[in-house]
């Protein structure tokens, strides 16, 4: 290890995200949605965090801010130390081996026009470190770390179900060995049946590969199966953090109990994570 234990994975500081909508008129100011005005929160390594919230408070501009594919208006993430907002391109681009996403959509986030082969390798041509053979070896080996044959590399993305597609955006993911993977809402796409055999995917992934997950979710049931703590936004502020169970058992923040009130569920599932070795 080349990081102190006190190096968090992921420290994200005092993030604010405001948007200028377009000027209404000639001699206003023009509007801003205040979309996160101080969000802190910190992931270590091995460790997975879950934000949930109703739609609208923020939790897909974090996603873009960590990913870097969008600038904060002020705060900072870093990852492992590097800011990634001050990473000079060549860094950043390096910086991203260690930090991928999987999306919500596993139809719109994989290229119709393109082999799963190429889907998958993809990250590892924006690092141009390795030959086309390689790239394809690799992307065996994360097809079947999420349970797909190597003779689905050939195939296209509409010969897949949902649950697959996303089998195959998570396979895109872990190609490039991650340390975290961003998931905004990886599973509410998906049928009820099927949700579970990713999340249980995702489980598996985490232990066999010490991956951590900032898991982003509407629903506080997703993020207890993954997460060993749970940050609350509200209108792009944290209102409540803490462990997911504990979270379901004593929410404090009436927003919070709002949340649990909304979840069509009588008890909250029982966190079925085994416990590291
Ligand atoms: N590019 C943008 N321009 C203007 N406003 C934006 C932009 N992106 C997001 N917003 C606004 O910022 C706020 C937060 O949006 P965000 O997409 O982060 O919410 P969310 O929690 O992910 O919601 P959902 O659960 O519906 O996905 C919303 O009010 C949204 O309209
Ligand atoms: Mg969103």
């Amino acid at each position: 290890m080349t990081t102190t234990p006190a190096t968090p994975l992921l420290e994200v500081t005092d993030l604010v995200r405001h948007y200028a909508l377009p000027r209404e008129s000639l001699f206003a100011p023009p509007p801003l949605v205040q979309a996160l005005n101080g969000v802190s929160f910190r992931v270590e390594a091995g460790r997975s965090l879950g934000i949930v919230g109703e739609s609208g408070s923020g939790k897909s501009t974090i996603a873009r801010l960590v990913m870097a594919l969008d600038q904060p208006t002020s705060g900072s993430v870093k990852l492992l130390g590097r800011d990634l907002h001050r990473l000079p391109r060549a860094e950043l681009r390096t910086a991203r081996r260690d930090l991928q996403m999987v999306f919500q959509d596993p139809y719109g986030s994989l290229d119709p026009r393109q082999t799963v082969a190429r889907i998958v390798a993809e990250p590892l041509e924006a690092l141009a470190e390795t030959s086309r053979s390689e790239q394809r070896e690799r992307a065996a080996e994360s097809l079947a770390a999420v349970g797909l044959r190597s003779t689905d590399l050939g195939k296209y993305p509409h010969e897949f179900s949902g649950g697959q597609r996303q089998r195959i955006a998570i396979a895109r993911a872990l190609i490039t060995r991650p340390k975290l993977i961003v998931a905004d809402e990886p599973v509410s796409a998906l049928d009820v049946s099927v949700q579970a055999q990713v999340l249980n995917l995702m489980q598996d992934l985490q232990q066999q590969f010490g991956i951590s997950y900032l898991l982003i979710s509407h629903d506080l049931a997703v993020v207890n199966h993954l997460c060993d703590e749970v940050c609350v936004l509200h209108r792009g502020v944290v209102v409540e953090r803490g462990e997911p169970l504990r979270l379901f058992a004593h929410a404090e923040h009436p927003y919070t109990q709002a949340l649990l009130a909304a979840v069509p569920r009588a008890e909250p599932p029982v966190r079925a994570r085994a416990q590291p070795a």
